[in-house]
């Protein structure tokens, strides 16, 4: 169901205390990766992951819609959700940064549909692309899991724009 949203200059709150109260939900954080038709691979840093449905499996992460990969995710048909460990938070740094190759220097290995896995992650969730729902500045994906895996590794924590880790 669709609500009508006050204006912006009606609301009793500017997008600076939204993000703040935001900030107050501790998240894992993730990269999500998938390959081109060229070979070559693309990511980026997101913490908007969260769970949907145990049967049938799916998952759910928005992208903004001024994102340069909207084009991408939306038109692959499967992409892999990385869960960092708390060691990897260069890696959440390096794959939300523009104009740099992420890629550089990072380990990898091959999903059984070619994508991009982080090594060392905490888990991963290879994903098929079932649907997508925009809403306001942002497009949210639904995936279903046909493959995922974990490791003991303690998770990468974000919190008040501060990356961290449990205890
Ligand atoms: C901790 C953290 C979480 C982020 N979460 C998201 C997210 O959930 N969705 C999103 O669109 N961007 C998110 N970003 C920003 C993107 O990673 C960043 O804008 C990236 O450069 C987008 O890449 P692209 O424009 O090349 O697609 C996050 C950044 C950080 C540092």
């Amino acid at each position: 169901m669709h609500t009508r949203s006050p204006r912006a200059d009606q609301r009793p709150f500017d997008t600076s205390h939204f993000r703040q109260a935001l900030g107050q939900f501790a998240t894992g954080v993730t990269v999500i990766t998938t390959r081109l038709a060229d070979g070559s691979f693309r990511g980026l840093t997101a913490s908007s992951f969260n769970s949907v449905s145990l049967d049938p499996p799916l998952v759910l992460w928005s992208l903004a819609t001024t994102a340069n990969s909207m084009a991408i995710f939306t038109g692959n048909s499967h992409y892999v959700i990385n869960v960092l460990s708390a060691d990897q938070a260069h890696l959440a740094k390096q794959f939300a940064t523009r104009g740099i190759d992420p890629w550089e220097n990072t380990e990898y290995e091959l999903s059984r549909t070619g994508q991009p896995i982080l090594k060392g992650a905490s888990a991963w969730f290879e994903c098929h692309n079932r649907s997508r729902y925009p809403e306001g500045d942002h497009v949210i994906f639904v995936g279903e899991v046909e493959l995922c895996e974990f490791s003991p590794s303690p998770p990468l924590i974000f919190h008040s724009g501060q990356f961290g880790s449990l205890g």
